[in-house]
This record gives structure tokens, sequence and C-alpha cells, in this order.
């Protein structure tokens, strides 16, 4: 069901090399000898050890990944991955993004390692269009969690309110796809009203308001009223998402930490809007 799956992804704004998590990734060249932006930060946060041990592996080629201690940094492995550089889209360019995600995952697991943070690979020096990086990163990602229980927790750690809000969305409403066992345009579980449905849109809302809440840092303490109005109102999994990005915005304008308790009238003007 989404609930589980979009559970096991956060995303977050802020610095990667502050991430408390087994591996954080490295948006490398390949050379693996650092460099400016992610690759810059990561070397002078880790320390000189590090470029020490990238000396020993031989550089790595774009699309692919390799792993070194974290050293000074909070994390305690770097997985090493060069994006492929933007020119046009005409040259395997998503493959390669994609293939940086799933080798990192795959690196990981090998590693046994629960957690890892991915930065928004080749989307700076490297000039991938951001929006199609991050539909690349969530489907990739995604797909990987769903084919494997091994890996507990992935975050994607943006730069910036555009990569945030973009990455958001993304998880939010491509999680969905990636969670049931039945296809996502199979008619059994959409039937208007039926058990099955009302149950999907229930965890559905549950998922999302989970990444909400971890997200701003706030605890819904009306939460599970909430999930029952909502999936009472919601006629399938798209107003589901209209409804919930209604709140996150109320809660980001509002500047909401905390517990807090959503206002039955905005809930009330959130639906009103959403039916109409
Ligand atoms: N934490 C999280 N994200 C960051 C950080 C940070 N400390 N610093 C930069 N970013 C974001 C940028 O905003 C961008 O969206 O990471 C994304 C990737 O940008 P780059 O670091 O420029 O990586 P990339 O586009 O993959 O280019 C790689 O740049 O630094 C050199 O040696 C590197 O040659 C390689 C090239």
């Amino acid at each position: 069901m989404p609930g589980r799956l979009v559970r096991r992804i956060s995303v977050v704004e802020g610095d990667i090399t502050e991430q408390n998590v087994d591996a954080i990734v490295n948006a490398a060249n390949r050379t693996l000898l650092g460099g400016g932006g992610v690759d810059g930060a990561i070397h002078r946060a880790a320390g000189p050890e590090l470029l020490d041990e990238c000396r020993t592996l031989g550089g790595c080629d774009t699309g692919e990944a390799k792993i070194t201690r974290g050293y000074r940094l909070p994390a305690r492995f770097i997985i090493h991955t060069v994006g492929p550089v933007w020119r046009g889209g005409q040259h395997g360019e998503d493959e390669l993004l994609a293939s940086c995600y799933r080798e990192a995952l795959a690196l990981a697991e090998s590693h046994d390692l629960k957690t890892i943070a991915f930065p928004a690979i080749s989307t700076g020096a490297y000039g991938f269009p951001l929006p199609r990086a991050t539909v690349i990163a969530v489907r990739t990602v995604l797909d990987y969690l769903s084919r494997s229980p091994e890996i507990d927790r992935v975050v994607f750690v943006c730069h910036g309110d555009r990569a945030f809000n973009l990455y958001h969305d993304a998880v939010m409403e491509l999680a969905p796809e990636y969670a049931g066992e039945e296809p996502p345009d199979s008619s059994a579980s959409e039937e208007p009203g039926s058990a099955d449905q009302a149950d999907d849109l229930k965890e559905q809302v549950r998922a999302q308001l989970h990444i909400i809440e971890s997200v701003h840092g706030v605890r819904m303490v009306n939460r599970e009223k909430l999930v029952g109005e909502i999936s009472r109102h919601a006629r399938d999994r798209r107003s589901v998402s209209l409804i919930t990005a209604a709140i996150n915005t109320w809660i980001a304008v509002n500047g909401i930490t905390g517990e807090t308790e959503i206002p039955g009238d905005e809930l009330d003007r959130i639906l009103t809007r959403i039916r109409d």
C-alpha cells in the first residue's frame, strides 16, 4: 500500500553533509578527486583523508557508484556517483541518471546500509533540468524500494524551496503507482465506494499526512479524524493529493510547527474548494 512505501522516503531541505544516515551520496565527477557543489562540500566536511581514499579508487564511470568511508561526516559512508552532463536529452542522459540512483542503492544494500541520503544529482554544474531529474530520481527510488525491503529509508536532500517542492510533489503523486500489487489502472480497487477503494484512499491520506508531518516537524493531533473526513470527501487518489497539498500549503504559509490541530473550518474551506 502507498503508506508503507512512502513512509520509507523523506524529503528535506538542507545540507547533505549534515545528514545523520548510514551513507550520503556524492554528486562527483569521473576523477573522484573532488570539485565544487556537493562534491566540494562533502570533501570539505569529511576532511583530507577522504581524498586520500578516493585516490585509490581509480575514478568512476558515469552512471556507476563507488563507496568510501565518511571520515568526519555524521554519515559512516559516502557513495560517490557520477551523473550525466546534460546535452539536450538525446544522449542517454535519463537512463544514466537513473543508473546513478540504482547503483547507489545497490551498493548501499550490498554493504547492509539501511538509510541513505541523495542530493539532486546532475542538476547543478551538469545542467540536468531539475523537474525532469526529480521525476527520474523519485521513480527510480520508488521502483527500487518497491522491490527491495532491505533499505529502510531514503532521504532526498534539497537545496532551496523549488527543489523541495518538486521532490515533495513528485513523491506524493508517484508513490501510489509503485505500492499496490495490482496495476495502477486496475478496476477492482477503483470501484467507487468499494471497500478496497476506501481503504486505499485512507492509506494514501495517512501516508501523505505523514510526509507533511515529517517535512514540517508537526504532529497533527486530529490526524485520524482528518483521515476519515478527507477519505470520505475524496473521489480518488488525485483529489486526495489536492486536499493534502492544500493542507501542506496551509501549514507552510502559517509557519506551523510542533503539535497542531487542523481547524474544522479550515478543513471545510479546503474540502469545499476541492469539491467545486
Ligand atoms: N547539500 C545538498 N545539496 C547540495 C549541496 C549540499 N551541501 N550543495 C549543492 N547542492 C545541490 C545543488 O543545488 C544542485 O541542485 O546539489 C545539486 C547538484 O549540484 P552539483 O553539486 O553541481 O552536482 P552536479 O550537477 O552533479 O555536477 C557535478 O560538479 O562539483 C562538481 O565535482 C563535481 O564535476 C562534478 C560536477
